[in-house]
């Protein structure tokens, strides 16, 4: 079996079970979804976090909800209308990783469409066929993940000091990484990558999830707070960086975690490459440019607090924004599944195959 890093889902029959990623680095505990509210709760409070990995556990709340409910509800369209509401709750949990809606538009026009199509069908098949397609989204997610990453390793030279930030690994893509996945491949490809991990605040994701992942794969990893990161670039310490997505518009622009835009903005200046790696179900085709991504204002409590410890005086007030914009002009490729590509990324966008980027590659799944 290959091993594809740790997994956000565990499915056990048909429960699931999400590897509850604010215990790490202390604990490995897994927290049972197994219906919507929990997955609500889930990803808003970041239980299971990550773009893809979002997206995966929404297929399956998803699923899930419809076999919670096949039973009770008076017809097919009873248990589509339920969808419909499960869905509204699923997007109002966390707005800028686009892979959420993604998942939610394509799994429910799918269900729309197996009604209209499939004479007969029962609520307790259409919520097997759902589930079905959750795994196939899962699996999908593993494969994509994993060609994206042999391309990313191209771009590695041997003994790169790479920098990333956040965690784009395997518990936020969903088996194998992006950003991270880039690098595990240059690793087992006997490339010998070394690491700079910013610990990412407030939330610490470098710092708790990311150096976690890299010691499990044994590859040399260093700590660094996110504002040393232009100095370590001036003193050439820095080969390459790369990260994830939460969000890539038509034109290349790219949401990612907060504290990306400076890095970018650094590697620039230094002339050092910077990539963003992603399933290109992290491209909004809806969108032209950056300037329309909403972005996530969290708790203020995350910057004024450490746990229970206030950092701050009482009354101060903090503005937590989640993640940030980086232009397209700062980025020197962005690694898909479908390639790498290259700017201008309107042109080099727009080629890439409509099917990976609407949900028409689930059609066949289940049915
Ligand atoms: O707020 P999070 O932890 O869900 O943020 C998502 C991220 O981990 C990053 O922004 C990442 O680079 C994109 S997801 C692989």
């Amino acid at each position: 079996v290959l091993d594809v890093g740790t997994l956000p889902i565990r499915i056990e029959g048909k429960e699931v079970w999400f590897l509850d990623q604010r215990a790490l680095p202390a604990r490995v505990e897994y927290f049972k979804a197994n219906d919507l509210e929990s997955t609500c709760f889930a990803i808003k409070e970041m239980v299971i976090r990550g773009a893809p990995s979002i997206g995966v556990a929404a297929a399956f709340a998803l699923a899930k909800d419809a076999i919670n409910h096949a039973d009770k509800v008076a017809s097919i369209y009873a248990l589509l209308d339920r969808l419909k509401f499960s869905r509204q709750q699923l997007e109002k949990t966390r707005p800028t990783a686009v892979n959420l809606f993604w998942a939610t538009s394509a799994i429910f026009a799918l269900a729309e469409r197996d009604v209209a199509e499939i004479p007969g069908l029962s609520p307790t098949q259409l919520s097997r066929i759902l589930w079905q397609r959750a795994e196939a989204l899962l699996e999908e997610h593993i494969e994509h993940n994993r060609v994206l990453s042999e391309y990313g390793a191209k771009l590695v030279s041997e003994n790169a000091a790479i920098l990333t930030h956040c965690n784009a690994g395997s518990l936020a893509a969903c088996g194998w990484g992006t950003a991270l996945g880039v690098i595990r491949s240059a690793h087992f490809a006997g490339l010998k990558p070394q690491v700079y991990v910013d610990e990412t605040r407030p939330r610490n994701q470098g710092g708790k999830i990311t150096v976690w992942e890299l010691e499990r794969d044994g590859i040399p990893v260093t700590l660094i707070c996110d504002s040393v990161a232009p100095y370590l670039m001036s003193q050439k310490k820095i080969d390459l960086i790369i990260v994830g997505a939460d969000r890539i518009a038509l034109n290349g622009d790219t949401a990612n975690k907060v504290g990306t835009y400076m890095l970018a903005l650094s590697a620039f200046h230094h002339q050092i490459p910077f990539y963003v790696a992603a399933p290109s179900s992290t491209i909004d085709r809806s969108i032209a440019g950056g300037a329309e991504i909403a972005i996530e204002e969290r708790n203020q409590k995350e910057l004024t607090h450490c746990g229970d410890v206030l950092l701050t005086t009482p009354a101060a007030q903090a503005l937590n924004l989640a993640f940030d914009v980086t232009p397209a002009a700062f980025i020197s490729a962005i690694i898909t599944e479908q390639g790498v590509l290259a700017p201008p990324f309107e042109k080099t966008i727009a080629k890439l195959s409509q099917s990976a980027l609407n949900g028409n590659n689930l059609r066949t799944a289940g049915v």
